[in-house]
Parts: structure tokens; C-alpha cells; sequence
């Protein structure tokens, strides 16, 4: 991006930001543990439901140290429902990491921020801005419509080529900053960053951008090319799989049998309930309860709720199926991996997307 360019947008959005800024509780903190907190659950979820999420962790885990200490089970229970638990792993590792290598302070240095598990250079680019105000770019899906209609690149948004080049724009747009009188404004990089993020996520939205209210309309080719319902260009993605599966809530007395991920496995050191998974449609109850459960049950299978499930490149249809075991059939179940619980320890415990909802059903028929 050239000067000219980079002129157009850094004074109009910064003073359109200074007006316009969403009254956000992580950007009345200057600490970088605050604020990596806050960027991470926003990488994948919308504004309002992360304050909730921020504002509870911020009270369970106060510090870096905090985390670093805190019980596995009971971080993964604060951010249940986010979604991602690897960025929720990672950030317990990397405030152990922090405690460790940095004496339990959070680095400054744009090195040993990226250094850090799980921190790539969108992270790194937002906790050195915002906590740091190095002159450091970001990138992330709001800027890359931004800068795709801004400029008009009509490339495939998913290729690296084009990632590559929105990231050297976004650069350009942070050195012009830096050789201007604007370097001297306090905060300087942090908000020029989430000027640019904010545009996004309130006017430059996917679809219908509001261009009437934009400040920076005037000098987007997009805008006056009427390009900016078509970019940006992103090539369609692999077909979405359907998944037919049915989970079984085993009851005994007033226990429940639950399993526990494996490291191995998917959603590692989460819970969910026992489950097989059919790729055509879901086949008849008893014969698939005889081959996971080598038994035929005396009582009734009941089905207590038909769920659906999006998760990336797959559609869920989940079947929750109840049986009351009796205490013979239970000697039967020769698997290790079965845990029994109440209720009401099973709701300490964190559980990812689907079972969730699986908990939310059955909560109200057990
Ligand atoms: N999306 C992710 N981080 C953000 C921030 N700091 N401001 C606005 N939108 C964001």
C-alpha cells in the first residue's frame, strides 16, 4: 500500500475509532494477560458472548500465575462452550512457560511473545500493540475484508499468496504511522489496530456493509467500483460431511456412565458421553446397543431428544438415547474407559459442544 494510500485510512478511522469504540471490559486494562486472554476467546467467538467468558476467567484466574497453578479440569470448565480447547491448553502451558522462562511476567519483547505456545503472529501482533504499542500489524478476518475492498484484490482470500500480500498492506499501513507526527498519539498502534478490527466487525461486515456510515468509503476502490458485495473472493470449502450419531446416557442408580478423552484423541482431557457414530442414517437402536454394549438390555431404550450439531466440514444428528441398567447389567460392562457420576458431579466437569447440549436434554428428563 503506498502512503497516499496508508493517509486515507490512518487519521478518518482513528478518529472515527476514538468515537466509536464498543465499550469492551479488556480495554480498560493495560495488562497483557488481561488482554492475550481476551484476544485468544475472541479468535473465535463473537464480542458479546466472550465478556462473559473474560469477565469469569478474570475472576478465577486473576494472574498469570493463577492459571499457571490452577487444576486442568477447572480451566477447561471456564472456557466449556468456546470451543478450540487446544487455545485453552495452550494458554495454560504457555502461562507455565511464562512462570518459568519469564519469572512470571508476561514478555514484552514481539520475539518472545510469538515464542510462547499458541501464539502465532495475529496474537503477537495484538498483545504487542494493545498491551505494548510496538508497531506491530495484525491481521485477522475483519481486517481481511477491509483491506480487500479497501484496495479491490480480487484474489482468493484462502490462498497464503494472498495472505501474505494483506499482510504486507497491513504493514505498510503501521510503517506509514511510524514516520508521521501520528507516532507520538499515546496508544498509537494498539488503536490504529482495533480501529481496523471495529471497522469490521460493526460497519465493513460480510454481508451488507453499511459504506453511508464508513469513514474511510471515500477512498475505497470497492466502494466506488460497487465491488464490495463481492469481496472478498473466498474459494468454497471441503463439502460438508453428515454425521449420524447416537449417545448413550447408562444409568444406574443415581450415577451416569461419562468417559474422558484420551491425549490422544479429539478434545483431549474433555468428557462426553458414550457414543457411536454412523455415516448414512441412524440404524436400529437395539442391534447398535448390542455391538457397543455386547448385551441386550432388559429395559427400554428410550430416545429423550434429536439434536444437531455443526462443527467444522461436518453436520451432527445426534440421537440421545436413556436406559435404566440393572445392577447385573452393569458387571457386563468390562470397559475401562467408563466413568460413573451423579448429575451433579458431571456438571463440574467440562464437557465440549455437542455434549453440552447432550447434558442440557438430558437435565431435564432424568
Ligand atoms: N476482534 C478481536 N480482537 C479485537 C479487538 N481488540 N478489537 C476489536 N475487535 C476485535
Amino acid at each position: 500500500m503506498q502512503n497516499e494510500q496508508a493517509s486515507y485510512i490512518a487519521k478518518p478511522l482513528l478518529s472515527w475509532y476514538s468515537q466509536n469504540a464498543r465499550d469492551l471490559p479488556w480495554r480498560k486494562t493495560k495488562d497483557p494477560y488481561a488482554i492475550w486472554i481476551s484476544e485468544v476467546m475472541l479468535q473465535q467467538t463473537q464480542v458479546v458472548k466472550v465478556i462473559d467468558y473474560w469477565n469469569r476467567w478474570m475472576n478465577l484466574f486473576p494472574s498469570i500465575a493463577d492459571l499457571a497453578n490452577a487444576d486442568t479440569e477447572k480451566v477447561l470448565k471456564a472456557w466449556e462452550g468456546l470451543g478450540y480447547y487446544t487455545r485453552c491448553k495452550n494458554l495454560m502451558r504457555a502461562a507455565q512457560v511464562i512462570m518459568e522462562d519469564f519469572r512470571g511476567e508476561f514478555p514484552s519483547k514481539p520475539e518472545s511473545i510469538s515464542s510462547l505456545p499458541g501464539i502465532g503472529p495475529y496474537t503477537t501482533g495484538a498483545i504487542g500493540s494493545i498491551a505494548f504499542n510496538h508497531s506491530l500489524p495484525l491481521v485477522d478476518g475483519n481486517v481481511e475484508r477491509i483491506i480487500t475492498r479497501f484496495l479491490a484484490i480480487e484474489e482468493d482470500i484462502r490462498l497464503s499468496k494472498t495472505k501474505a500480500k494483506i499482510w504486507d498492506h497491513c504493514d505498510d499501513l503501521i510503517k506509514f504511522i511510524t514516520n508521521s507526527e501520528l507516532v507520538n498519539r499515546e496508544d498509537i498502534f494498539g488503536n490504529m489496530n482495533q480501529a481496523l478490527m471495529e471497522l469490521g466487525a460493526t460497519i465493513c461486515l460480510p454481508k451488507k456493509p453499511d459504506c453511508k456510515r464508513c469513514p474511510i468509503s471515500l477512498n475505497c476502490i470497492a466502494f466506488e467500483k460497487k465491488l464490495q458485495n463481492k469481496l472478498p473472493v473466498k474459494s468454497k470449502t471441503q463439502k460438508i460431511k453428515n454425521i449420524f450419531s447416537t449417545s448413550w446416557v447408562l444409568i444406574w442408580n443415581d450415577k451416569i456412565i461419562i468417559e474422558k478423552a484420551s491425549d490422544k484423541e479429539w478434545n483431549s482431557g474433555l468428557y462426553r458421553f458414550p457414543t457411536v457414530e454412523e455415516r448414512e442414517r441412524h440404524g436400529p437402536l437395539e442391534q447398535l446397543f448390542e455391538k457397543q454394549w455386547n448385551f441386550i438390555p432388559s429395559n427400554e431404550l428410550v430416545i429423550v431428544g434429536n439434536l444437531r450439531h455443526a462443527i467444522t466440514h461436518h453436520r451432527i444428528r445426534i440421537r440421545v438415547v436413556k436406559i435404566a441398567l440393572t445392577s447385573k447389567e452393569t458387571k457386563n460392562l468390562a470397559n475401562d474407559s467408563n466413568i460413573w457420576a451423579t448429575l451433579n458431579k458431571i456438571k463440574d466437569l467440562p464437557f465440549s459442544g455437542a455434549n453440552l447440549k447432550i447434558l442440557n436434554t438430558i437435565d431435564y428428563t432424568l
